[in-house]
This record gives structure tokens, sequence and C-alpha cells, in this order.
């Protein structure tokens, strides 16, 4: 891993499973590392936890449930307050397939189907009000944590309103991230802030793998190694618009190289969100 001392490193979803661990590497590493989670409590107790582990205290908590537009731009406002630099935002919260069989169709606070809210809407807003802070960082870096797990988006029916499976809901919002960093590092050209896309590990050991799948595969360390890859390693720090499959570049579903669908969603997803711009 190149040297992440004193960098910012800001990480969504950070209290449990692959989050929480890549934040744990970074401070270790003597970054200055923000972790985000919804709720407040167990976001404390990770704090207490990493800084005893790591035996470093430059972390700090922010909280915001991301199925909140209003909740994601008073975090987007409360670290832009605090901060003045981003080197690396790293969007990994999600919401997985839901319990073994699938979950009921839900929204979000707003009304939009659950999954494609959190897991794309929520980071598509907060990058947006982010990017000044990490162009003005550069050279920075973003990262969407992704997954092999990818479906095409039904631009008909977005929220799913007609038939709802959860897992499918899943697998949208996770190539509605890939659509959407695509977009945006065409958009970032030569700015020196590059955006990649990953698919950390299959099956790794976490609440969402445990509740959907009941089994598991690899581990958590396996998913933080990728992450370390793409997020801070020197070998990828020139490389962007690209998806990478654990540490290899990769080919992701064939919809993420539709230009008209990356500019349909980009219109939806700005339009939808557009009265929580900063
Ligand atoms: N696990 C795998 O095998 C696998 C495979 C491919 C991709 N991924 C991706 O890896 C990333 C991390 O997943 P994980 O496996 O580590 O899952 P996880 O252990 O379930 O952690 C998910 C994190 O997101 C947070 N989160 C969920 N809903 C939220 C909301 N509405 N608002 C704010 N935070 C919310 C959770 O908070 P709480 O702590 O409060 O629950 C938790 O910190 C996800 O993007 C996932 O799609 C995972």
């Amino acid at each position: 891993m190149t040297s992440i001392a004193g960098k910012t490193i800001l990480i969504t979803g950070a209290t449990d499973g692959l989050g929480k661990e890549v934040a744990k590497r970074a401070l270790h590493a003597g970054a200055i590392v923000l972790i985000h989670g919804r709720n407040k409590q167990k976001g404390e107790r990770v704090v207490t936890e990493l800084i005893n582990e790591t035996n470093k205290d430059t972390i700090h908590y922010y909280n915001a449930d991301l199925a909140s537009l209003q909740e994601v731009k008073d975090l987007s406002q409360h670290i832009t307050s605090e901060h003045d630099k981003i080197d690396v935002l790293i969007n990994n919260a999600a919401i997985g397939g839901g319990p073994k069989g699938g979950a009921e169709r839900e929204l979000s606070a707003d009304g939009f189907e659950l999954r494609f809210a959190v897991n794309h809407l929520a980071h598509f807003l907060l990058t947006q009000n982010l990017l000044s802070i990490l162009k003005q960082s550069a050279p920075s870096r973003i990262v969407h944590v992704s997954s092999i797990g990818q479906m095409p988006i039904d631009f008909d029916d977005i929220m799913m309103e007609n038939k709802f499976d959860s897992y499918t809901a899943y697998c949208r919002s996770k190539l509605a991230q890939i659509l959407y960093g695509f977009e945006l590092a065409e958009k970032l050209e030569g700015s020196q802030v590059t955006v990649n896309s990953l698919h950390p590990a299959t099956l790794m050991d976490t609440n969402m793998v445990h509740e959907f799948f009941g089994k598991v595969n690899s581990t958590i360390n396996d998913g933080a190694d990728v992450v370390d890859h793409v997020a801070f390693s020197p070998e990828t720090e020139h490389i962007s618009g690209a998806y990478f499959n654990q540490k290899r570049e990769a080919k992701a579903n064939a919809q993420a190289y539709d230009k008209e669908a990356r500019n349909k969603l980009w219109q939806v997803s700005e339009k939808l969100v557009s009265p929580f711009f900063l």
C-alpha cells in the first residue's frame, strides 16, 4: 500500500463489514479517517474499538441514514464544514438482497426504491456535493464499491414498481454505481480526480451475505486487500474509468458501455437529487 499517512479518507458504511476493515487499515497507516454510518451509538462504539486496536485517534464519525437525501445533504455539509481536503472517497455503504428468499419492495424517505436510493442515489448526491473539495485535493480518488452481481437497469421501471425482486434491485443498484463511475470519470478527465469501481470479493463474511446467502466464501480481508489496491496503491494511481473484478481490470455488464444508458441514468439521478445539491 502506498503511504496514506496524513491523507484524509472518507468511507461510507464503515460501521461494519468491509468498510470497517478498510477504515481500520487506513487508521493504522496514519490516515485521517472519516467513517460514516447510520447508527450513532454503533458508530461511536466502532470509533472506540478502532482507536483501541490501532493506537491512533485520527478518526471522526459522521452519522446519516442514506435512505434520506436530506440526511445525505446534511452529511455533505457537515463534512465540508469540518474538512478542506478529501484525498479518497470510498462509496461503500449498501443494503444487500435482504433476508433469504428476498425482501418486500421498500421505499426510501423520499419515496424511491430503497436499494436504488441507498446504494446509488445517495452516493451520487454525496459525491456530487463533495466534488469541489475532491478537485481541490487533487490528485484524489473516488472508489465505488460495487459488485460482480450486476443487472441492467430497466429505464421504463427504474423504481421497480412492476415486478419487484430485492436481489435484482441490489444488482441493478450495483451496476448503476458503475455506470455513474464511468460517466463521472469521463467528466473529470484532466482534473486528477480518478473514479473507479470494484468487486471486492465474493460472499465475504459480512452481515449482508449471512442474511441473504447464509454461507460465505471469502474473508473481509480479501475484500479489503482489493479496496487497498484500487483506492491507495501507486499501481492504480493513474487509472480512471475502470471496473476492477478484485485486483484485475475487467469488463462490467454491457450496459455500463452504453453511453445512452449512462446519460439517461445521470439525468434521472440529477433530477431526483437536485433539491439536495449544496
Ligand atoms: N459481502 C460481499 O461478499 C460483497 C460482495 C460484493 C460487493 N460487496 C459490497 O461491499 C460493500 C460493503 O458490504 P459489506 O459486505 O461489508 O456489508 P455490511 O457488513 O452489511 O455493511 C454495510 C454497511 O453499510 C451501512 N448501511 C447500510 N444501509 C445504510 C443506510 N441506509 N444508511 C447508511 N449506512 C447504511 C451498514 O450500516 P450498519 O452497520 O448500521 O448496518 C454497514 O456499515 C457494499 O457496497 C456491498 O455491495 C460485498
